[in-house]
């Protein structure tokens, strides 16, 4: 018994010298979701306390971010996020994509998908009311049809 503790002890110290990357990618203002739509700064807020900390280039790191094994499961939560939705760069996006992400978001916040129940279990602040879901949804909805309609882009089948 002694001697796994002491193995355990070990591993975890040993584990420390691995730390995640928290250099975050130079800001482009002039690509980013909000600033590009000019979002209300109530709805922008939601946005940005409960998605970007996943899903731009501002990801702020908490103190538990400084211990492994918890660092490597929020870095990979950010690398993945990035990679499937980054606010920050949304403007590279072509408007076909654009418009299919938010369309996604708008399904992943009905469902309760998003954000991530592991995130709002630490993050209460981005448990969000239903009146600020609704908010949300209407904003996000409103953003897909405008892109829609500029881009003659079709409706997509709702799952
Ligand atoms: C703790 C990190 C985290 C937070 C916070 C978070 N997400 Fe995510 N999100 C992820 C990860 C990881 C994935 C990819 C895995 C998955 O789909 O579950 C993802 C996937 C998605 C996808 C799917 C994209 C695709 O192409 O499949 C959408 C849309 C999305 N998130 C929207 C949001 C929105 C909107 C918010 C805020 C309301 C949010 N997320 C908050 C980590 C997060």
């Amino acid at each position: 018994m002694k001697k796994i503790l002491v193995i355990l002890l070990v591993a975890f110290v040993l584990i420390q010298f691995f730390p995640i990357d928290k250099n975050n990618p130079a800001p482009t203002p002039q690509l980013d979701f909000l600033t590009i739509k000019n979002t209300p700064e109530s709805t922008a807020k939601l946005i940005r306390t409960g998605c970007y900390d996943c899903h731009s280039n501002e990801s702020k790191y908490p103190w538990y971010s400084n211990f492994q094994p918890v660092a490597w499961f929020l870095k990979d939560h950010i690398d993945e996020g990035r990679r499937k939705l980054n606010f920050s760069t949304f403007a590279t996006y072509e408007p076909k994509r654009q418009a299919h992400k938010l369309h996604e978001v708008v399904e992943m916040i009905e469902n309760g998908e998003m954000p991530l129940d592991s995130y709002v279990l630490i993050h209460s602040d981005a448990k969000y009311t239903e009146a600020q879901k609704q908010e949300l949804i209407k904003y996000f909805t409103k953003m897909e049809n405008d892109i829609r309609l500029t881009h003659n882009l079709p409706a997509e089948q709702k799952k």
